[in-house]
C-alpha cells in the first residue's frame, strides 16, 4: 500500500517537474482523474473526449493529432515562441511543454473555444481591427495570451503590455498592433 502511494506521488511528481514553469500542477489530482491505461480523457471547449495516448503525450499533439484542434499552432516546439498557448483552468500555458495526461480533470480552451457561435471574441475582433496579425501563424497563441493580458489589472502600461506577451513571438513584426488590439479590448482607445 504504502509502495503503491509513493510511486503515484513520484510519478505525479515527476509529471509536475515536467511542465514547471507551465502549468500548477495538483499531482495526485492529475493521475487520479481522467486517467485509464493507454487512454487520456480531456475536456476541450466544454466537450468531453477520450484519445489513445502514452503519458509522454503532449498536450498540443493531442489537441492537433489526436483531437484535431490545429488552430494551435507547433512553433518551435520547446516552449520559446507561444504559438502553442491555449489556457488550462483559465490560465495560459505553452502546450508543447504540458503533458496532456497533467490535464486530465482540467478544463482546456483553445482558440476554437473562445468566439460565441458566429460572433468573435473581443480580443479576436481587436486583432481584426488593430491589424495584429500578418501571416497569422502566431496569432492563436497571441490571442489566447492576450485574453489572459486583457484581464490582469496588474498589466497597465505599454510597457506592461509588451512584457507580458514576451512569451510570446511574432516573426512577422505585428507587436505594435498587438497592444493596440490590447489596448482596445481595455477600452483605452
Ligand atoms: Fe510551444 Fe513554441 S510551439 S512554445
Ligand atoms: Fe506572422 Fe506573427 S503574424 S508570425
Amino acid at each position: 500500500m504504502a509502495g503503491s502511494v509513493s510511486r503515484r506521488g513520484f510519478l505525479g511528481g515527476a509529471a509536475a517537474a515536467s511542465v514547471a514553469g507551465t502549468v500548477a500542477l495538483a499531482p495526485g489530482r492529475a493521475w487520479a482523474e481522467g486517467v485509464t491505461p493507454g487512454r487520456i480523457r480531456l475536456s476541450v471547449n466544454g466537450k468531453a473526449y477520450e484519445i489513445d495516448a502514452d503519458p509522454t503525450v503532449t498536450l498540443l499533439d493531442a489537441l492537433r493529432e489526436r483531437i484535431g484542434l490545429t488552430g494551435t499552432k507547433k512553433g518551435c516546439d520547446r516552449g520559446q515562441c507561444g504559438a502553442c498557448t491555449v489556457h488550462v483552468d483559465g490560465r495560459r500555458v505553452v502546450s508543447c511543454l504540458t503533458l496532456a495526461i497533467a490535464c486530465a480533470g482540467k478544463q482546456i480552451t483553445t482558440i476554437e473555444g473562445i468566439a460565441d457561435g458566429a460572433t468573435l471574441h473581443p480580443v479576436q475582433q481587436a486583432f481584426v481591427d488593430c491589424d495584429g496579425f500578418q501571416c497569422g501563424f502566431c496569432t492563436s497563441g497571441q490571442i489566447m495570451s492576450a485574453v489572459e493580458v486583457v484581464a490582469d489589472d496588474t498589466v497597465g502600461t505599454d510597457e506592461d503590455i509588451r512584457e507580458a506577451m514576451s512569451g510570446n513571438i511574432c516573426r512577422c513584426g505585428a507587436y505594435s498592433n498587438i497592444v493596440d488590439a490590447i489596448k482596445q479590448c481595455r477600452g483605452e482607445h
